[in-house]
């Protein structure tokens, strides 16, 4: 078989057929099912939505309030989970937290048949619901506290902000962090789905995709960008330093976190969208000084990176939002693999009506026929380094 060209992260190269979402990269547009982003943030909310993404269509009213009720009943988690949790070390990673938690549900729910609907649809329901009850658990146990149980009169987005703090949040604030679920809950082939539909394709259960799918948006270039940014608006600190920032990261390579994308060549919609949902959230609860930041950095980054088309993404300003909800920053990605739940499952439901195992080939740089050196006659080069770097530490 003839190998195509290599392309460095598969750029431009279709990897699946999909009609759960679309992208216009250069006029900045995203549909899921063919619905505008921001028709679904003005009138649907994040459950709904969900559905729309994993089964296809908007719910009926009665499907609806179904799904919710599904949702709703499943948000608890099992003591042994709970228990699991407890042995966390507190300075861990909430996002290792969850991979480790969806790893284990599976053990509890076992899926013995991949291709019945009851049983897609019962885990979607439960992976949705019980995603955000595990990342407050492990925030609140981090801390020493017992975890606040699900209240099953409060909606998704609002029971969430109450697990977390213990107080029923104003409703502003729940709709507005709504609103920032719909916002992450689909984007395409993105590095984390991508990898979600290769570990569906081997035919394993939904959990374990997850488990693949939650491990990946981890990264910084991925989910884990929204957690830098707040770290990079506090180095910046002030108006006045952000030229001279701005400056030394372009001179010395390096990236701006919350900009760029691979796919979209303009801003971001879901940045404008956020963007509004900051200054609506501001004007209530009172400003934030790293928004100044944040909009300074913007404006001034058009002049240095505009021209190769590089624009805020969806994570410059969800942070700013999570911080005005007293959202802790650790807890950034996981809140991002709470919405994008959604997409993985909608993409695992797809891949499994037509599935066929991911099996994609390499371009071989490597040498061919080396013969068997004896150990005696063996010359140390720079890729033992670790082995002994990691031979002379102490750590057992
Ligand atoms: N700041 C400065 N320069 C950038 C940035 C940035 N944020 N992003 C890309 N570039 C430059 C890069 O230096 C390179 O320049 P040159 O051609 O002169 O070497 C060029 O643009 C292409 O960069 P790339 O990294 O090859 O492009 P990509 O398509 O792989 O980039 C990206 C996509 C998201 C990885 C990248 O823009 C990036 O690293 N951004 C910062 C991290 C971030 O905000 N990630 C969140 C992405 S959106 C949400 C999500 O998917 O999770």
């Amino acid at each position: 078989m003839a190998v195509g060209e290599y392309k460095p992260g598969l750029e431009g190269v279709p990897a699946t057929q999909s009609n759960i979402s679309y992208i216009d990269g250069q006029q900045g547009i995203l549909e899921y099912r063919g619905i505008r982003i921001e028709e679904l943030c003005q009138h649907s909310n994040f459950l709904e939505t969900a559905y729309l993404l994993i089964f296809g269509e908007l719910p009926t009213a009665e499907q609806y309030a179904t799904f919710v009720r599904d949702v709703t009943y499943r948000r608890r988690i099992k003591y042994r989970i709970r228990d699991m949790i407890k042995c966390f070390p507190e300075s861990g990673h909430p996002m290792d937290a969850l991979q480790s938690c969806i790893a284990a549900l599976g053990m509890f729910y076992p899926l013995p048949d991949l291709h019945d609907p009851a049983l897609i649809y019962d885990a979607s329901a439960r992976l949705i619901a019980k995603m955000p009850t595990i990342v407050a658990t492990f925030h609140l146990m981090r801390q020493g506290n017992d975890p606040v149980p699900p209240r099953d009169d409060l909606d998704y987005p609002a029971n969430f902000l109450y697990m977390l703090n213990e107080k029923e949040p104003d409703p502003l604030a729940a709709r507005v962090f709504d609103v920032c679920l719909m916002l992450h809950a689909e984007h395409t082939v993105n590095a984390s789905t991508f990898c979600a539909l290769v570990t569906a394709s081997t035919l394993t259960d939904p959990y374990t995709v997850l488990t693949s799918a939650i491990g990946t948006l981890s990264g910084p270039l991925h989910g884990g960008a929204n957690e830098q940014v707040m770290k990079m608006l506090a180095e910046i600190g002030t108006i006045e330093n952000v030229r001279p920032y701005l400056e030394r990261k372009i001179k010395n390579k390096e990236k701006i976190m919350g900009f760029g994308h691979r796919v979209y060549k303009v801003k971001d919609p879901r940045a404008t969208i956020l963007q509004e949902l900051a200054i609506k959230l501001f004007d209530r609860f009172g400003h934030d000084r790293y928004f100044d930041i944040a909009l300074e950095l913007e404006h001034q980054a058009k002049e240095y990176l505009g021209d190769k088309g590089i624009f805020p993404n969806v994570d410059f300003y969800s942070g700013l939002i999570y911080r005005k909800l007293g959202i802790p920053t650790d807890l950034f990605t996981p809140i991002f693999a709470i919405a994008r739940t959604a997409g993985w499952l909608a993409h695992w439901k797809e891949q499994l009506a037509d599935n066929r195992l991911f099996r994609p080939t390499q371009v071989y740089t490597g040498l061919h026929n080396v013969p068997y050196t004896p150990m005696e006659k063996r010359v140390s080069t720079s890729a033992g380094d670790g082995v002994t770097r990691m031979a002379s530490s102490s750590l057992p």
